[in-house]
């Protein structure tokens, strides 16, 4: 069942997306060489403070882990994908690839956003994947009107990121967001067929979030690490993401800075 939301809900979920937005703008304005990962985890939860939200993901319990979630942020470098741990150990270095994905809850209504950012300067191939990503982001969000499917999304998505030589990792999805993280009845594959699956209805709120790998779209986990989704291959890989919500106007974006 999927839970359609109302105008004033989605005003919410916008307040909570101000909020996960700014704790992004800040991380990537202090990333730079020398700095951890832990360094930017811990701007994010000030700023997140600073907007009265609550750190989604901190405690949060997925299906698909034994153990809840402890840090407010992902941050997934080069290889690794999506889930990256933030760790004291890691000490970013110019051209490091890095992917900030994060959950904001005010007042119970959360919105999960991500970017994914070069540190320093990046090389032509990094730089590429990531507007290539953010680009297929914003086709997929262009399709996300009422009366439109899912697949209209997924197909706009895929076919932008293929048309400019990458691949889309087929495993992993976007995904209905409200009072929960991952809200059940709505998935948003980033590969499909334009007219099938899902019919989009006003009041649905939900991320898409491409995931694009430099190499060969196959992924895998590390021994020892439940967390971290990495390449199979050792290319890199982006991840860009927006909340939206289907009004009678078109998709709006929750997770915009203002
Ligand atoms: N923000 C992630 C997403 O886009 C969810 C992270 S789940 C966690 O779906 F368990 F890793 F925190
Ligand atoms: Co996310
Ligand atoms: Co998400």
């Amino acid at each position: 069942m999927i839970k359609l939301k109302t105008v004033s809900e989605i005003d919410a979920m916008a307040v909570a997306g101000k909020a996960a937005a700014h704790a992004l703008r800040a991380m990537k304005s202090v990333a730079a060489p020398g700095m951890t990962t832990m360094d930017l985890e811990d701007i994010a939860r000030s700023e997140l403070q600073t907007h009265n939200a609550r750190p989604a993901l901190l405690g949060y319990h997925p299906r698909f882990s034994k153990v809840p979630y402890e840090f407010a942020t992902c941050i997934s470098v080069n290889d690794e994908v999506i889930h990256g741990l933030p760790s004291r150990q890691r000490i970013l270095r110019e051209g490091d690839v890095v992917g900030l994905d994060l959950v904001a809850d005010v007042d119970g209504w959360l919105a999960d956003t991500a970017i994914t950012i070069v540190v320093g300067k990046g090389s032509p191939k990094a730089q590429k994947l990531l507007s290539v990503t953010q680009e297929a982001l914003r086709h997929g969000i262009a399709k996300a009107t009422a009366g439109a499917k899912m697949g209209d999304i997924s197909s706009a998505v895929q076919r932008l990121v293929e048309r400019n030589g990458f691949g889309v990792i087929r495993e992993l999805s976007g995904h209905g967001v409200g009072t929960e993280v991952h809200e059940e009845g709505i998935d948003v594959p980033n590969f499909g067929i334009a007219g099938k699956g899902l019919p989009l209805q006003v009041g649905m709120t939900f991320c898409i979030e491409p995931m694009v790998t430099a190499g060969a779209p196959g992924i895998k986990h590390r021994p020892g690490d439940p967390w971290a989704v990495v390449t199979r291959d050792g290319s890199i890989g982006a991840h860009f993401e927006h909340t939206v919500a289907i009004t009678e106007s078109g998709a709006r974006i929750l997770t915009a800075l203002s």
